[in-house]
């Protein structure tokens, strides 16, 4: 009798299942109703009383190996049992699905809001030349207001840079259109600063181009009033402070109501009531002429804007960096919207 139960015990100790039907059969044989450990123990109570301590720990021994057997591959068919059990007909589950990134939603809604009013898209190689980023934009060589923005040259070709503003399809599309033109020009612009919350070395800018005949001042103006309150609300008031860009003549940048406070004071609008969101002026006759375009005939505005900056006052968001870290819980939030 207790060879029989050594044999059984070689035999589960041996055993490997190649499927789950096999462990189960296994299972069945030794553990089952009919199986031969029920059988042991039943021919236990026969054995002689001098024997049944070792026949008692044989049979135990045998039953924790099978038991350990079965807690051991219990797992392994999980896969095949799984793919027998899928249900072709189920509903998705709509858990995982991804959201537009706040950069995205921004610039498609600028992108509406100034499609309403006919301007359409162009875009530009981000790999520009000096030409496309400077020179044609009244920026010649040494000029001093190249150094507005830290450029990224090539080492290797100088006359190569990645381009640090979107002006660059402004000239791009003159190049190639006569006018009217109405175009609006988004894309990723690069800059050597330092990555910090206010600051990136790469981020995004739209710019706007309307040239026609007897293009003014106010037309600007009123263009920018109508984005102003498309984009931040009714109520919105713009407000325009005289400045300098190469490539406009005169030339502003734009301040809109702070509607965090409705203009009182606060410490997101640092108590001016204020907030800066673009650049903007009369495209510079200089520019025009560049572009092949007659200043005497045309004139024209244009006005850039950066789109981390609009989406940190829409949303409220104080840390730029956010943006281009693409952590999960940030960007969920905006899967609403
Ligand atoms: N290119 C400017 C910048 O990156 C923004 C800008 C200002 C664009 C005035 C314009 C403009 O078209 O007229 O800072």
């Amino acid at each position: 009798m207790l060879d029989k139960v050594t044999r059984l015990l070689q035999e589960a100790e041996g055993f490997t299942p190649k499927s789950e039907k096999e462990l189960e059969e296994f299972r069945l044989s030794f553990l089952g109703k009919k199986g031969v450990l029920n059988e042991l123990f039943v021919a236990f109570k026969d054995i002689s009383i001098e024997n049944k301590k070792e026949f008692g720990q044989a049979i135990n021994k045998l039953k924790q190996c099978v038991q350990s057997k079965i807690e051991e591959f219990k797992d392994s068919f999980d896969e095949e049992n799984y793919d027998d059990e899928i249900d072709f007909t189920r509903p998705v589950s709509l858990d995982n699905l991804g959201s537009r990134h706040p950069i995205s939603l921004i610039r498609k809604k600028i992108v509406d809001i100034f499609n309403k009013i006919g301007f359409t898209i162009s875009e530009g190689p981000e790999i520009e030349d000096d030409w496309h980023n400077f020179s044609a934009l009244n920026t010649p060589k040494e000029h001093p207001a190249r150094d507005m923005q830290d450029t990224f040259f090539i080492q290797t070709n100088p006359d190569i840079l990645l381009r640090s503003h979107t002006s660059t399809v402004q000239v791009r599309y003159m190049d190639v259109n006569n006018p009217p033109i109405r175009t609006l020009s988004p894309g990723r612009v690069y800059r050597n600063e330092a990555i910090s919350a206010r600051s990136h070395c790469i981020f995004h800018q739209v710019e706007g181009l309307y040239i026609d005949e007897n293009v003014s001042f106010a037309d600007l103006k009123q263009t920018l009033l109508y984005f102003a309150k498309e984009m931040f609300g009714e109520k919105t008031k713009i407000r325009l402070r005289p400045s300098y860009f190469p490539f406009t003549e005169p030339s502003a940048e734009v301040d809109v109501s702070c509607n965090i406070c409705n203009s009182k004071g606060c410490n997101v609008c640092k108590y001016t009531g204020y907030l800066e969101i673009l650049g903007c002026g009369m495209v510079d006759p200089n520019v025009l002429e560049n572009c092949g375009i007659d200043s005497k005939k045309y004139t024209g505005f244009a006005f850039g804007m950066g789109i981390e900056r609009i989406a940190m006052l829409k949303y409220g968001i104080k840390d730029l960096r956010l943006f281009f870290e693409n952590d999960i819980r940030f960007l969920k939030q905006f899967s609403s919207i």
